[in-house]
């Protein structure tokens, strides 16, 4: 963002689609021999809690999830070594490496998220209440972040549509905005910068209702890795990286568009909308190509796409706005 270029970085092997395809099906294989065992020895009312989602909360927990329409299919997915390696949460360090690194300490359980502003009633969510409230969807999107570097994740959660839908947001509603995680023991690491903690993102309600925006609670099919956000984080996938707030604790229904870190930081630099836009350069590079992370260097330049490839499904809620101008 700010603070410097991407560099490049050694990255590892990608996954290739098929070899992880076949991890899920060895672990889901795996899981299913063991449910069989562990009925027999447990008795089937022991399973359910053997697979419930308060079981969830530990690192490298997998979470059982369904296929979505909504995904995006043909692309290489990005190694999850990278997807996890290279990450951008500040309160954890400026360097890309600094999150995984810094973030062990994130304490994900208990977790609540409050609800506030404009809604019926103001309400608190348990994360583990959360998890239950949909199938949890496998999609995979493409992550483009504003620095000119992008990856193809394999996220898990559902439309924010659905948990938006429990805050019985009331018609003053216009924008939501998300505020993450801030505790400056915790995040030593955000003093290193000039941010007015704690992260705070918000979307219009009509984008943040689009089914294509998900409330994400893992990736790779296991519960979200603290540096990418644990335990709940909000994915936009036609909009620049930094407009998906990590680590969420509060959501508020607001009548006036929220303000917003990156926003508050540079606004010439980072528009509310953040819509990824290849016509619309940063004003120190070029928004017209992008680095695929991972990939070796001669694939890695590739053409950035309007609204990161999702037009057709998100075009229309920008008809009659100049771009250039709410970038
Ligand atoms: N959320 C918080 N709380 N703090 C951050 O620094 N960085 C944003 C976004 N969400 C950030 C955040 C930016 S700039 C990007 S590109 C994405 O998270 C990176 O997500 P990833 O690390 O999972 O790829």
């Amino acid at each position: 963002m700010l603070i410097r270029k991407p560099s490049d970085i050694p990255s590892s092997a990608i996954t290739p689609k098929e070899q992880y395809l076949n991890r899920r099906r060895f672990l889901r294989n795996v899981a299913s021999g063991a449910v069989a065992v562990g009925a027999a020895a447990l008795g089937a009312d022991r399973l359910t809690q053997v697979f419930s989602p308060k079981v969830a909360a530990f690192a490298g927990t997998k979470l059982q999830t369904v296929q979505s329409p909504l995904t995006t299919t043909g692309e290489q997915l990005t190694s999850y070594e990278d997807v996890t390696h290279y990450n951008n949460f500040y309160e954890f360090g400026v360097q890309k490496s600094d999150p995984a690194q810094n973030a062990g300490g994130l304490p994900t359980r208990p977790w609540t998220v409050h609800v506030e502003g404009h809604v019926k009633k103001a309400k608190t969510f348990d994360i583990d209440a959360l998890l239950k409230l949909r199938p949890l969807e496998e999609r995979v999107y493409r992550h483009r972040c504003v620095e000119a570097w992008s990856m193809v994740i394999p996220w898990v959660g559902y439309s924010l549509s659905e948990f938006i839908n429990q805050c019985e947001p009331l018609s003053g509603a216009k924008y939501v905005q998300f505020l993450s995680y801030y505790n400056s023991g915790v995040q030593r690491w955000a003093s290193q910068t000039t941010i007015d903690w704690p992260y705070s993102e918000g979307l219009r309600m009509d984008e943040a209702m689009n089914p294509l925006t998900l409330l994400t609670f893992g990736l790779y099919g296991e519960v979200l890795p603290n540096q990418n956000g644990a335990p709940i984080r909000i994915v936009v996938p036609w909009k620049y990286g930094f407009k998906s707030a990590k680590s969420i604790v509060r959501v508020r229904f607001v009548d006036r568009q929220p303000s917003t870190t990156w926003n508050e930081m540079a606004s010439n630099e980072y528009g509310f909308y953040s819509n990824v836009n290849p016509n619309v350069d940063h004003p120190r590079w070029s928004q017209k190509v992008e680095r695929r992370i991972g990939l070796p260097f001669w694939q890695q330049r590739r053409a950035t796409l309007m609204f990161n490839g999702y037009g057709d499904q998100v075009a229309s809620l920008y008809t009659g706005m100049d771009l250039r101008k709410d970038f």
